[in-house]
């Protein structure tokens, strides 16, 4: 049987070369002739290449290369206890600030379950930071689930939310419901959050009477931001503040565990806060809430720079610049070849890689011969 030996097959055959490399050793291609070695020449090597590979898992340790993407570092160094709602509600009754961040994928809630965040909220702001759409009414369930299902695996403690996305739930209470039970079995998630006041109430009502903890959110609502005439500010003037607090007043009454009001001023804010039975968790409402949420990838600065930014949001870091600068860096150093260093191999004992080379070297010597040969009797 002839079988052609290519670096393919080199590489899927040799224990030296670990998976997922595209790795020909140099010593090889320097020393074997004037020109570099072309492995594909054909040869027999039925034998050949089975008793060598048997010789090697005799004798060679094979080294293992771990994934680079296990799914999960250390432990917490603060580990805590889960948080539910009576752990919200607890927070509450003290005067304890509830914390929330935006989580749209694994890495992203691993590193807010690690910074100790109470609840993480799987937003629909993902649409536009996670998935680079206009705006938040594009995204669908189904896309919503999957990031859902990626925080949920990242995190043990927080209280996770998901974001009902525009459609999925403002037909009727029932289509909420069915929606809000996928965010459950499907999503992983502990509770859901749709935008909407008084007129939501109904809908609200439906699905924490089948147990599912909703998280109202009132004020600025992004995804009715046509009707609103864009992001603007509520409950600015003395009537539209007295809608803020009605709705407020009728999702608590439905049944919602606590509410976002977003973007509204924060006397308006703090007075509502002040007369709900529920915590109210600001963002852009000052400072007068239960707690506070913000879009992770706004407050760690992962963005590129130019880009707009709402009045109320704090930089806390800068993680595109860091990660612009490792990226171009890496790319400096792949191009001026000093990465990888040598402690970025791995090490193959020296009377191996000789007999190894030698070894191949003949073989393709012979190889070469043959080939001379044949064309000599072509000639002839
Ligand atoms: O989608 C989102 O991230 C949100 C928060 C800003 C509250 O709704």
């Amino acid at each position: 049987m002839h079988k052609q030996i290519t670096s393919s097959l080199l590489r899927r055959s040799s224990p030296f070369l670990s998976r997922g490399t595209n790795y020909t050793p140099s010593v090889l291609l320097r020393g074997a002739g004037a020109s570099q070695p072309h492995l594909n020449t054909t040869t027999t090597i039925t034998g050949y290449y089975q008793s060598q590979l048997h010789h090697h898992h005799q004798h060679v340790q094979i080294q293992t290369r771990y994934s680079s993407h296990s799914p999960m570092g250390l432990p917490p160094t603060n580990p805590r206890k889960k948080v539910t709602l009576n752990t919200l509600q607890s927070m509450y009754k003290k005067g304890e600030k509830i914390t929330m961040i935006t989580a749209h994928d694994f890495p992203s809630a691993h590193v807010a379950e690690h910074a100790g965040m109470d609840m993480i909220l799987v937003g629909d702001s993902l649409a536009m930071v996670a998935l680079g759409m206009e705006d938040t009414s594009e995204v669908l369930v189904e896309e919503m689930l999957l990031h859902c299902r990626s925080v949920a695996r990242a995190t043990s403690r927080a209280f996770t939310v998901g974001d009902l996305p525009m459609g999925s739930y403002e037909i009727s209470p029932q289509q909420a419901l069915s929606t809000a039970i996928r965010f459950i079995k499907e999503g992983r998630v502990s509770a859901v959050k749709l935008e909407g006041g008084a007129e939501m109430a109904p809908t609200i009502r439906a699905i924490t009477t089948a147990g599912i903890p909703v998280l109202a959110h009132i004020g600025l609502t992004p995804q009715r931001q046509n009707a609103l005439g864009g992001f603007r500010v509520q409950g600015k003037s003395k009537e539209s503040a007295k809608r803020l607090l009605r709705d407020a007043l009728a999702v608590q009454e439905a049944g919602a565990f606590a509410v976002v009001v977003e973007a509204v001023p924060q006397e308006v804010a703090a007075f509502i806060t002040g007369l709900l039975k529920i915590p109210t968790i600001g963002i852009g409402a000052g400072n007068g809430t239960s707690g506070q949420v913000l879009v992770q990838a706004d407050m760690t600065g992962n963005f590129p720079p130019g880009r707009f930014l709402p009045k109320f949001v704090k930089k806390y870091g800068d993680v595109w610049g860091e990660a612009l600068r490792a990226i171009e860096t890496y790319r400096e150093e792949v191009k001026g070849g000093s990465y990888p260093a040598e402690e970025h191999t791995y090490p193959m004992a020296k009377e191996e890689v000789e007999a190894f080379v030698g070894d191949m070297r003949r073989l393709m010597n012979a190889n070469a011969s043959a080939k001379t040969e044949g064309e000599g009797e072509k000639d002839a």
